[in-house]
């Protein structure tokens, strides 16, 4: 052997301690990798001391290569297996931080309720879906067409007094009923149609135990050839027995410009007749007015406040606990 073998022999050793060090001090995978590219790449140091071979006896070429190698599978070795060691300690530390006290007492979350007014506009758009109605929606600033002229109110017909308007500024007015997307419905929409639709109206009303200035209603339309005053008959009363189970209900007659006959049904609540929604069969001319022809199609529709139907359902002495927010009333349902 000669005195050049011996010394490359010796530096591959050196890198091989060198590396061994350095690895064992490692604390991150980054470092690691780092190390890496250092001992191990096309670059390093094994490589180098590989070109310095070119002097040696050609007999002793294969053992310095084979040297080499073990050194290089040594550092191999050794990055692998700090890196696993690596990573367990990752996951040891992590699993460490999630520890869950389970002894630890509890937060309590006090849970939402859904607030009746919503509860009963929901239960009732429930059993109209499940009659095959489709919920639509409309606007709450609207036109004088759509809040009156469309519905048959002519323009100096004293029914526009029934419903004391609020007027904007602007000339538009904050919708009286739901009725106006009874028209806007049909405007988009060809018969058949089933719609029912919840909305808030709003009306210059003295407030009191009855009655709120803001309050919501839900209307339904129902429209297609042949559809009769019975078909309206029955549907409310499906609809009433479905909400309330066995009521005493009465229809009464009544008039509403877009609806000819008009009928006005009452419920028996706390001995008296608590009036709860007004029909009809929907007027020639306000089918007119969305281009049906009224020879062809009939329908029907009607408007349910629903205020006094929650009022009706949860024994509800006055309108106005439904507006105040007062959670000892809340908490009930
Ligand atoms: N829009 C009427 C009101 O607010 C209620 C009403 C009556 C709606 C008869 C209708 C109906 O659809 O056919 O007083």
């Amino acid at each position: 052997m000669t005195a050049q073998t011996i010394e490359l022999e010796a530096q591959l050793d050196a890198i091989r301690q060198e590396a061994q060090a350095a690895i064992a001090t490692a604390i991150s995978l980054d470092q690691l990798e780092q190390l890496r590219v250092k001992y191990m790449g096309k670059k390093g140091p094994i490589p180098q001391v590989l070109g310095g071979m070119g002097k040696l006896d050609p007999a002793e070429r294969p053992r310095i290569g084979a040297r080499a190698n073990e050194v290089k599978e040594a550092i191999q070795a050794d990055l692998d297996r700090k890196k696993t060691d690596l990573q367990t300690a990752a996951i040891q530390a992590q699993l460490e931080a999630e520890t869950l006290d389970v002894t630890m007492p509890g937060v309590y979350r006090s849970q939402g309720r859904i607030h009746p007014l919503n509860g009963t506009i929901d239960q009732v758009l429930d059993i109209f879906v499940g009659l095959g109605y489709t919920v639509a929606e409309g606007p709450e600033m609207e036109t004088d067409y759509y809040n009156f002229e469309a519905l048959n109110f002519l323009p100096d017909h004293p029914a526009r007094d029934m419903q004391d308007t609020l007027y904007l500024p602007d000339g538009n007015l904050l919708r009286t009923h739901t009725s106006t997307v009874q028209i806007r419905y049909m405007e988009t929409n060809d018969p058949p149609i089933r719609v029912a639709v919840p909305g808030r109206v709003y009306r210059r009303d003295t407030v009191d135990a009855t009655h709120s200035a803001v309050f919501n209603q839900i209307e339904i339309l129902a429209i297609d050839e042949g559809i009769t005053f019975t078909d309206l008959k029955g549907t409310i009363k499906v609809f009433l027995q479905e909400l309330f189970g066995d009521v005493e209900i009465r229809f009464r007659p009544s008039f509403f410009p877009f609806t000819e006959p008009s009928a006005e049904v009452d419920v028996q609540w706390k001995g008296r007749w608590l009036e709860i929604l007004g029909c009809g069969m929907v007027d020639p001319n306000v089918l007119k007015a969305v281009g049906y022809d009224p020879e062809i199609y009939t329908g029907f529709a009607a408007g349910f406040g629903v205020e006094r139907l929650a009022m009706v359902l949860h024994q509800i002495d006055d309108i106005r606990r439904l507006y105040n927010s007062d959670l000892r009333f809340l908490k009930q349902f």
